[in-house]
């Protein structure tokens, strides 16, 4: 059964540890996904994009989809299924089709707008017992053809939206989606300092996991994130895999064309990846 992701975040602020979010596009990356979080003993956070679940055929196709993996897998750590930045309209759609778990992503809106949209949506999720995600400062970096500009989040806009009651916060403190650049500038934990001083226990998020050096991810967790969003790491690993498993003939070899043989190289590659990314974030056996 999917779970709200409300409990296993207060007990990763507790523990000082992160819960991973791994981004999910196919039915390969949810199995793989679950089955290492299940040998770790780890909570998880599954993301789904706008894009991913219409690549998916929807909404509906991934929670029938996401359901019956963690029961026909035996899958029984912690399982949250969530949106990841979406509109209003999406958050909607995601509470009907049944996530557990919900970002709403209004930090391109203007401030007031964000805080009048995810107050309802809190009222919302709160009744039907799903986590809410809510996000100040745009996160660089193009997702889903979403830009923003990346800016840090003002800690005084990050604690109005706090005081509606949201479950967990993503804020804006230097990070990007996607590969970093070299000349990256690194996190801004100066920022994350000061937005934790005036938003308690919440969970803070932290988006663009991919890339950023593991000292750097650990000194966040260590000053309030509780969850780190993965996605492009993932996808990176898992096309060298592919592509190696390619150039090196193998899918000439026999029935080697098959997908479950051609696949199976990134497959363990996501794998392998998660495996190190829980080591890192210190989930592992929290379940
Ligand atoms: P990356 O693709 O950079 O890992 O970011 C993932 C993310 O933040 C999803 O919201």
């Amino acid at each position: 059964m999917l779970v709200s992701a409300k409990e296993m975040l207060e007990k990763a602020v507790a523990g000082h540890y992160a819960v991973a979010q791994f981004n999910i596009n196919n039915l390969e990356w949810t199995k793989m996904i679950l089955l290492e979080c299940e040998e770790l003993k780890t909570p998880v956070i599954l993301g789904v994009s706008q894009g991913a679940a219409k690549y998916m055929t929807g909404y509906k196709t991934v929670v029938a989809m996401v359901n019956e993996m963690v029961d026909s897998l035996g899958i029984t750590v912690p399982v949250a299924l969530h949106l990841d930045h979406g509109t209003y309209e999406a958050a909607k759609e995601c509470i009907e089709a049944g996530f557990s778990s919900i970002m709403f992503d209004g930090s391109s809106l203007p401030i007031e707008e964000n805080i009048e949209k995810t107050k309802e949506l809190v009222a919302i999720c709160n009744e039907k017992g799903i986590s809410l995600e809510a996000e100040v400062g745009g996160i660089g970096g193009e997702e889903d053809g979403v830009v923003s500009t990346g800016e840090c989040a003002d800690p005084q806009e990050c604690k109005q939206i706090n005081d509606l009651g949201v479950t967990m916060l993503a804020c804006g403190i230097g990070n990007i989606h996607g590969k970093y650049p070299a000349n990256w500038a690194g996190l801004q934990l100066n920022v994350l300092e000061n937005i934790k001083a005036v938003t308690g226990d919440t969970p803070l998020v932290l988006h663009g996991g991919s890339g950023i050096p593991d000292d750097q991810i650990q000194k966040a967790i260590s000053m309030g994130v509780a969850k780190v969003n993965v996605n492009t790491e993932l996808q990176i690993k898992f096309a060298e895999a592919v592509r190696k498993y390619i150039e090196e003939g193998k899918d000439l070899e026999g029935k080697g064309f098959d997908p479950r043989k051609l696949l199976a190289p990134g497959c363990q590659a996501i794998r392998d990846e998660v495996k190190d990314r829980v080591n890192v974030f210190g989930s592992a056996n929290k379940a």
